[in-house]
């Protein structure tokens, strides 16, 4: 007999039950209470026709969609280890808090990874550590190359692109607050410029994307003119172009025309209450050369401020046919962003996320050879990101070849985010990645601008003792020997070993 069966079996002579004794003793009717929506439920589930399971198991079959619902705060409370969870474990998921908090970030008793398994890597130190008063303490990096007349001087570690939209007024509003204290600068990601980026006054980087939002005619085409507006904003100190980011690479976007209110529609130049694509791919150029006149044609229009491009790497040859123009053109960016294809998103297709975009080791190894190898470096930085959580991640991107790091997640978390995992349903338990006013409420600007700022802080303090450590004095003399990788058990190699250096010129 099947559990439908059963179900209405034992719910009609419930019911007679409970008539037969209502005759006897009327009380008995208040179990009608609990009883009716029961049995209700269950006819319910009988006969809909969209879930097979509360059809086949009317009532219990419920029990299946709210353990699904409880599965991730189940799996992150008792099921994962320290040093397991995904996209963030646990160690690292503390070590934000602990330093976005400034309260004890040591551990106990030694370390809980298994130094002897593959993977694990680790800094060469000196005997000779570097003494305190020879010690850069705030690195920073200059961007601009010749053509550049307004250079930045940037921290190290900044706030990665995630816009408005993605993330709530008082989420971007406390990041920015954060980059203003702790002297860093603030990607605004492709949702243009909003009153929550200038407000608190931090130094922006202002990301154009395939939307062209904020810089945009009628009908989605590049505007010269609104560009310029924008791009000479005091906040404003570099502009980055997009190309591809990690999570998603090559896949367009879609603003519903739900989410695109009055307030939005503003800030991105568009048609309120209508759909708003950003294609996969720019209209403004359509190769390599187009790129570069493009980065000539903002740099102008801004001013002379430092322009660059974001990108996970694809294919090879069209990164190398962009060195081969910039080297014939005389065009060159002022930084590229390697981001890794293990970097994060609002929302993604899980093939995008899962199965394309270059992991940002490999990438950010390829784009400092081939740039080494056609001269260009001397002129452009790197910026790489993709799970930039502490000092040592800092360090070994440094090494590989990055001039500077940028960090999503790890901002996100330093403003509360606690991986619940529903930043694409605008249900964000913790008000960062939503734009319901209830939940945003939540989020108390003034305390996470501060964490913000010492998240900033304690990882950057983190990075220079670690590179004092291996007797390293200034962050750009990281090089990739300084890196160990353990390959199995019994070998180890350093990681210029595994991505090794390419001469200077040679692919001239
Ligand atoms: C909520 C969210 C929104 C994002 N929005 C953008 C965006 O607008 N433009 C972009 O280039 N990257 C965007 N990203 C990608 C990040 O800028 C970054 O490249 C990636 O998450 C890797 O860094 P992480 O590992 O520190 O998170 C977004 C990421 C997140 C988590
Ligand atoms: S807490 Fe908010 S921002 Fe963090 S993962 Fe969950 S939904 Fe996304």
């Amino acid at each position: 007999m099947r559990v439908r069966d059963i179900f209405i079996i034992i719910s009609i002579m419930l019911l007679i039950t409970v008539a037969i004794i209502a005759q006897y003793y009327l009380p008995v009717l208040w179990s009608l209470i609990v009883i009716a929506p029961i049995v209700l439920i269950g006819y319910v589930d009988i006969f809909q026709k969209k879930h097979t399971i509360k059809k086949n198991f009317p009532v219990v079959g419920h029990f299946r969609y709210m353990l699904e619902a409880i599965r991730p705060e189940i799996m992150q409370y008792f099921v994962e280890t320290d040093t397991q969870g995904r996209p963030i474990n646990r160690q690292f998921r503390s070590l934000i808090y602990q330093r976005a908090k400034k309260v004890n970030d040591t551990v106990p008793f030694g370390t809980q990874m298994d130094v002897y398994q593959a993977g694990y890597e680790w800094l060469d130190h000196s005997m000779y550590a570097t003494l305190d008063d020879e010690l850069d303490k705030n690195p920073r990096v200059t961007v601009g190359g010749q053509d550049c007349k307004k250079p930045y001087s940037a921290s190290i570690l900044n706030i990665s692109a995630m816009s408005y939209g993605s993330l709530s007024k008082n989420a971007v509003l406390a990041m920015n607050g954060g980059a203003k204290k702790g002297k860093f600068a603030h990607n605004t990601g492709e949702g243009s410029i909003s009153p929550f980026h200038l407000e608190p006054g931090g130094d922006l980087i202002w990301q154009i994307g395939t939307g062209y939002f904020g810089c945009r005619k009628e009908d989605g085409s590049f505007s010269e003119g609104l560009f310029e507006k924008n791009a000479t904003l005091e906040s404003v100190k570099m502009i980055e172009i997009k190309l591809s980011q990690g999570a998603k690479p090559g896949h367009g976007g879609i603003l519903p025309a739900s989410k695109n209110t009055e307030e939005i529609a503003k800030i991105r130049g568009v048609k309120p209450h209508t759909d708003v694509h950003s294609p996969p791919g720019h209209s403004a150029f359509s190769n390599a050369s187009g790129l570069l006149r493009f980065v000539k044609t903002l740099r102008e229009k801004s001013g002379g401020k430092p322009i660059g491009f974001k990108l996970c790497v694809g294919k090879k040859e069209e990164f190398i046919d962009i060195c081969k123009a910039m080297v014939s053109s005389g065009i060159k960016p002022d930084f590229i962003t390697v981001d890794g294809g293990e970097g994060g998103t609002g929302a993604a297709p899980i093939e995008f996320s899962n199965s394309i975009g270059m992991p940002l080791k490999d990438g950010l190894s390829f784009v400092y050879n081939t740039l080494v190898g056609y001269d260009l470096k001397k002129d452009i930085k790197i910026i790489a990101s993709g799970k930039v959580f502490s000092g040592f991640h800092i360090a070994r991107t440094l090494a590989l070849g990055a001039d500077m790091v940028n960090s999503a997640r790890a901002m996100m978390m330093a403003v509360g985010c606690i991986q619940a995992l529903e930043c694409n349903t605008n249900k964000c338990p913790v008000g960062v990645a939503t734009q319901a006013k209830s939940l945003m409420k939540g989020l108390n600007v003034e305390n996470k601008t501060q964490r913000v700022a010492n998240f900033h802080e304690e990882t950057i303090h983190s990075f220079v003792e670690l590179i004092a450590a291996a007797g390293i004095q200034k962050s750009s003399n990281l090089e990739r020997k300084h890196i160990n990788r353990r390959v199995s058990m019994n070998s180890v190699l350093k990681y210029d070993e595994i991505f090794p250096y390419t001469d200077k010129g040679s692919l001239l």
